[in-house]
């Protein structure tokens, strides 16, 4: 297992940006970044109903605005790492590293693809990259996600960079419909595991 230290204070903790892949740029968001992130949200809004609880809830280019802005603050605190993933000027994704603990050093990573940029291999550079990020520059000990049974085009990018099946949780969390949905856990332990991919920071 690595050595951990966290600092008593969470703001000095290092989460160097942008985070480049071969295609893409990632960074939190920030002010000024509402229209497009709603934009790409309206694009999707059919396949993201179908697994995201948040899509069913009314949006605004003004709510929109201030997710960014509190996320903003939030990646400053070191409380939630949200990312927009850009190729050129365009939004192609919104992924992030979630639900961390930084004493275990232990992260989730999440994503959605805007509609009109998927199947160009996008969510598995993304996930490939934020693995190699949490390991390397996060120094973590596990790096985990999961997804919805049902939802086979997240389980097939998962499947597809590689982490390790954990086992399904039935029951483990509410569906779009509210009812208890089975969930797939994966992770990777070891950065060995994860594919090569040329990601800086
Ligand atoms: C799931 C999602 C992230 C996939 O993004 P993507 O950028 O299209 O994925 P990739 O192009 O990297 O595809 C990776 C693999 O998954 C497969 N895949 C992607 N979408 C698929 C689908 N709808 N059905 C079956 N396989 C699919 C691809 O074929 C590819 O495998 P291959 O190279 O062997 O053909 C995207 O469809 C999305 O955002 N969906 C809505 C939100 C969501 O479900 N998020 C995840 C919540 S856990």
């Amino acid at each position: 297992m690595a050595k951990t230290q966290t600092p008593e204070h969470k703001v000095l903790i290092d989460v160097p940006m942008p985070i480049k892949t071969p295609r893409l740029v990632l960074r939190p968001p920030q002010q000024g970044d509402g229209a497009a992130l709603h934009e790409a949200k309206m694009e999707s809004l059919e396949d993201l109903k179908k697994w995201m609880p948040w899509a069913h809830k009314p949006h605004s280019v003004e709510a929109d605005e201030a997710t960014c802005r509190e996320k903003q603050a939030a990646y400053i605190l070191r409380e939630d790492i949200m990312l927009f993933a850009f190729a050129g000027d365009k939004l192609v994704a919104s992924t992030g590293i979630h639900r961390f603990d930084w004493e275990l050093r232990s992260f989730e990573i999440g994503y959605w693809v805007r509609s009109s940029e998927t199947g160009k291999g996008y969510a598995t550079e993304i996930a490939t990259a934020l693995a190699h990020y949490a390991f390397k520059a996060l120094n973590a000990n596990r790096v985990f996600i999961m997804h919805d049974d049902v939802n086979k085009a997240s389980g097939a990018v998962i499947k597809k960079v590689g982490f390790n099946y954990e086992g399904l949780a039935p029951c483990s969390a509410l569906g779009v419909d509210g009812q208890p949905v089975n969930i797939k856990h994966y992770a990777f332990t070891n950065p060995k595991d994860v594919p090569t991919l040329s990601v800086s920071w």
